[in-house]
């Protein structure tokens, strides 16, 4: 991650990066469209923290067999500008998959319509005090405003193969089990790199 402010004013928390489909280095993804065709997930609103520059998710999903409507966001603008490629490439895929450049610790609640699935595979990665310098969220204030957006009975997935799942210090694993604590939730079970949760009907 760049920035940091040092004596200036801060400026966004940018991934300078592009993240290739390699999903031998992160299945979560792959994993994720395989657990929606299993679940038979058709024609729901999905939301995807971190598209990759691949944007395997939101093309899987716009296919005819799927129609899958999906908000993702990057902070990698080289991602987004693969994006904007896709779309103007494959406007049949646009109508589906929407995918915003911003930082995910900026999410605005009040600009989230209401979700059936919610994916946070990259929880606790990318945060760090450049962040605090803009005043952003907490991980685990996004994981209760994204659960808010989610309709009673959606999924919220998780990634533990994340190399922020349990590692010592600010690990993604005691985010979730604080946002479990809250209440409302309930672990369905693992599907394979992912765990599946659910929000009380
Ligand atoms: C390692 S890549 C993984 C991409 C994809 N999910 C995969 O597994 O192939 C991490 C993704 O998280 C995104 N990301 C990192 N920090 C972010 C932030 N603060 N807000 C939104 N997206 C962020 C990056 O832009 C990138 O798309």
């Amino acid at each position: 991650m760049s920035g940091g402010s040092a004596g200036r004013a801060p400026v966004l928390n940018i991934w300078d990066d592009h993240w290739d489909f390699r999903p031998e280095d992160c299945p979560c993804d792959v994993d994720f469209v395989a657990w929606l065709d299993e679940q038979g997930i058709r024609d729901a609103s999905i939301y995807h923290f971190g598209t990759g520059g691949h944007h395997h998710v939101g093309i899987e999903c716009a296919k005819p067999e799927r129609q899958n409507h999906v908000l993702a966001i990057t902070a990698a603008p080289r991602e987004h500008e693969a994006f904007v490629q896709l779309a103007v490439s494959r406007p049949e895929v646009l109508r589906f998959y929407n995918a915003v450049f911003g930082d995910i610790y900026l999410i605005n609640e009040q600009l989230l319509p209401e979700f059936d699935v919610v994916t946070l595979f990259h929880l606790c990665e990318f945060r760090g005090a450049a962040n605090d310098e803009y005043g952003a969220l907490t991980d685990l204030d996004v994981t209760r405003i994204l659960t808010r957006r989610l309709r009673p009975g959606g999924y919220i997935l998780f990634f533990p193969g994340s190399f922020a799942w349990d590692r010592t210090n600010d690990s993604a694993k005691d985010v979730v089990a604080e946002w479990e604590r809250d209440g409302g939730v309930e672990l369905v079970g693992r599907f394979k790199s992912l765990i599946v949760y659910r929000k009380a009907p």
